[in-house]
């Protein structure tokens, strides 16, 4: 028998021998007392809660040591809180996506009244996953927080805090600050109708680069679509780019934009640049801000057929929660060729009039809500809300879809075809196009309307 690593070899007789040498027997014995009681006292010189004490104490010299090193997602990322009726708040975040599927996080909400002889107010926190499905290693929580009646009722103001549970065990957690009432702030009224806007814009997360010409033309139209008592939220996660803020500039001013700066949420990996986060707290923050809200793309033209008006459009969806919208899908490269048309003066689209007309195929839809009824948000619907929805309303209200557009910084006009004969089909990369001009229509009323608002700003663009 070859001795590990050695050169020497054990014979029996060699052994006995060295039995027999007492000296040698001594420090065996005094070594096996040592080892002996090392095992008796290890579990309390090791005394850790993690440690269990009904393991063998042979298994557990065996241990394997886990050596964790870093952190790969923290147990809920904080984003934005709101008050959200006269009894609830929202917490929107993002939480560790396999916390959230393995091991049951869970949320305590506290309410500390700035008056000290206010008992503290405590609620189990409703957790809402609205992009369940898409999350990565993050995945958007929303946390419902329903007091039993509105904790700042006296009005002397508090604060608002979260505890944020590992598991269903309460000994683990996170407890941290979300929002603070100051005294006296608290306004009933501002639940109740009018709304300070009429219609309010949650735009997603503007990322890559945007052509300056394509953000002027599409915010220009909606300013003049949705009218003076209209709102745009938009959410910059690295897409506004010097040229597109400076688009956007004189509309801020004008307080019909606000624009928030989201660019750290590159840190945070969750579906879509956390589209369902920015939505989610755009709805949040503005529950009671307007009457509708709007859930759609930059690259995405609102249209009313037969020339109604959004009242009158809105009016006969009163009785809804929320409705969706169907698509006309428009080609992003294909103009008519008439040399009557001077291209790159024209707006994006004001030359961009073929629609593919394929029939049949289900499309992306997209929405308005009544933000104060609707508790998450999505990006193609709602699907956690009280009210009804309605989905037939395409004769109603549409939008023009300039797929591949806002991206693109050359001519869009990059394929010019005939006029096609009435009711035929331009066929283009394998589906037929039908021309559909109801948008250029537009472009003079739109042009004029923003000469209006903004004089010649935009200027530096054509
Ligand atoms: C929270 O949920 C309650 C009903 O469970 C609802 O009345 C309230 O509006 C919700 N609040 C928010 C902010 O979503
Ligand atoms: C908004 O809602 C209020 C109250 O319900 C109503 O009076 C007003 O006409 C609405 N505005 C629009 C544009 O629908
Ligand atoms: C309609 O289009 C098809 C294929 O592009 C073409 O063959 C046909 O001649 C067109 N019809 C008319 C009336 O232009
Ligand atoms: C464009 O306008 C025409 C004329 O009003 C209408 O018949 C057609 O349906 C409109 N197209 C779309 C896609 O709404």
């Amino acid at each position: 028998m070859r001795m590990n690593g050695g050169g020497t070899v054990l014979s029996p007789a060699n052994f006995l021998s060295f039995l027999r040498n007492k000296r040698y027997l001594l420090t065996i014995v005094v070594g096996i007392v040592y080892v002996l009681l090392f095992i008796i006292f290890f579990p309390f010189i090791n005394n850790r809660s993690d440690y269990p004490g009904n393991v063998s104490p042979t298994s557990r010299q065996s241990a394997r040591l886990f050596q964790a090193f870093g952190k790969a997602a923290a147990l809920y990322v904080h984003f934005g809180a709101y008050r959200g009726g006269s009894d609830s708040f929202s917490v929107i975040g993002l939480g560790s996506k396999p916390t959230h599927v393995y091991s049951k996080p869970w949320f305590r909400c506290e309410w500390i009244s700035n008056q000290d002889h206010v008992p503290n107010s405590y609620t189990k926190g409703k957790i809402f996953l609205p992009d369940w499905g898409y999350g990565r290693v993050y995945t958007v929580v929303v946390v419902n927080c329903t007091f039993q009646r509105n904790p700042n009722a006296d009005n002397y103001g508090g604060k608002l805090f979260v505890y944020a549970f590992y598991s269903p065990s309460p000994l683990h957690y996170e407890k941290f600050f979300l929002l603070e009432e100051p005294p006296g702030s608290y306004d009933e009224s501002r639940f109740r109708p009018p709304f300070k806007y009429d219609y309010l814009y949650c735009g997603s997360a503007l990322f890559g680069s945007l052509n300056p010409r394509r953000v002027r033309e599409w915010i220009s139209y909606h300013a003049f679509f949705f009218g003076p008592n209209s709102h745009f939220m938009l959410y910059d996660a690295g897409g506004i780019s010097a040229d597109v803020k400076k688009v956007l500039d004189p509309w801020i001013e004008l307080g019909r934009v606000t624009l928030q700066d989201v660019r750290r949420q590159e840190d945070y990996d969750s579906w879509y640049y956390n589209q369902f986060l920015i939505l989610n707290d755009c709805l949040h923050q503005n529950r009671y801000t307007a009457n509708w809200t709007f859930l759609f793309d930059v690259d995405e033209y609102i249209y009313l057929p037969d020339g109604s008006t959004l009242e009158s459009v809105l009016e006969e969806l009163e009785d809804y929660s929320q409705f969706t919208i169907e698509q006309n899908p428009m080609s992003g490269k294909l103009c008519v060729d008439d040399p009557s048309r001077n291209y790159p003066t024209e707006w994006g689209f004001e030359k961009l009039n073929f629609r593919e007309d394929i029939t049949g195929l289900w499309r992306d839809r997209k929405y308005a809500v009544k933000a104060r009824n609707a508790y998450t948000v999505g990006v193609h619907m709602s699907e956690f809300l009280t009210g009804k929805t309605m989905h037939d309303t395409e004769t109603k209200i549409r939008y023009y879809h300039y797929h591949g557009t806002t991206g693109y910084m050359g001519e869009v006009c990059r394929n010019i075809v005939p006029l096609p004969e009435k009711d035929n089909a331009t066929w283009f990369e394998k589906a037929p196009y039908v021309y559909d001009d109801n948008l250029t229509r537009f472009a003079p009323v739109i042009k004029q309307f923003e000469r209006q608002m903004i004089g010649s700003r935009q200027a530096f663009l054509d």
